[in-house]
């Protein structure tokens, strides 16, 4: 091989070497943190994204946030926070089948329970806490030990919903709303966090 075809090589094995670790580096970690967070949401339209986005912003970015779909393992992390959007009253089944699968080995480490719902536009209060909540995903998660929890409102945007989804809505007279706020996620971020700081210390 010629010195010039060799220095090239090298130099593009290089600069794709450089490139793989700032690939790894696009995980986005903005504060460093002794204890290994993740948030584990499931959405069919976006809104348990978002609302799982902003709690981890509430927690100063340390949490690692996963769809449910990823089927990521989380042994590796000390805890985690699970929470999904609603429809006929439960989380998806996809987050139902990962979290009966996975139940032994997260179900200790749960510091934090969400759900995102329609409520028909109203307020939430203590029932939609219970039926979606402590009657459903905590079940679901296996957990015994009170953890904050926090039932959102969400939204609909009739672009994103599929065929029979969008004539049941507009079956039942819904508008498109929007009522996921993201200041009330960044407040359970922080609660999470201060909760699980206070147990640690006290
Ligand atoms: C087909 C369908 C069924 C729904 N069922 C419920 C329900 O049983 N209870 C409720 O409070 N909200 C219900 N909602 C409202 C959703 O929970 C709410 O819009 C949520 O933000 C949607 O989350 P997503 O963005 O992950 O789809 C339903 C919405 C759709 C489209």
């Amino acid at each position: 091989m010629k010195k010039r075809e060799f220095l090239k090589l090298g130099l593009l094995s290089f600069s794709a070497m450089t490139l793989s670790n700032k690939l790894g580096a696009l995980e986005y970690y903005p504060n460093k943190s002794d204890k290994k967070w993740a948030v584990l949401y499931g959405t069919w339209c976006g809104s348990s994204r978002d609302a799982a986005i902003w709690i981890s912003e509430g927690m100063d970015g340390i949490a690692n946030v996963f769809d449910v779909r990823e089927d990521p393992d989380l042994t590796v992390y000390d805890y985690v926070v699970v929470g999904g959007s609603i429809r006929g009253g439960q989380v998806s089944e996809l987050l139902q089948k990962y979290l009966e699968k996975n139940r032994e080995k997260i179900s200790k480490k749960i510091r934090g329970l969400f759900a995102v719902c329609g409520n028909r536009m109203q307020p939430v209060g203590p029932e939609q806490v219970t039926a979606l909540i402590d009657n459903h995903l905590a079940k679901l998660c296996g957990i015994s030990n009170p953890v904050p929890l926090k039932v959102f409102l969400g939204r609909i945007t009739y672009g994103l919903l599929d065929e029979e989804s969008s004539k049941m809505i507009q079956g039942f007279n819904m508008p498109e709303y929007d009522n996921l706020k993201r200041e009330d996620c960044l407040a359970f971020g922080k609660e999470i966090l201060n909760t699980t700081k206070q147990i640690k210390s006290g």
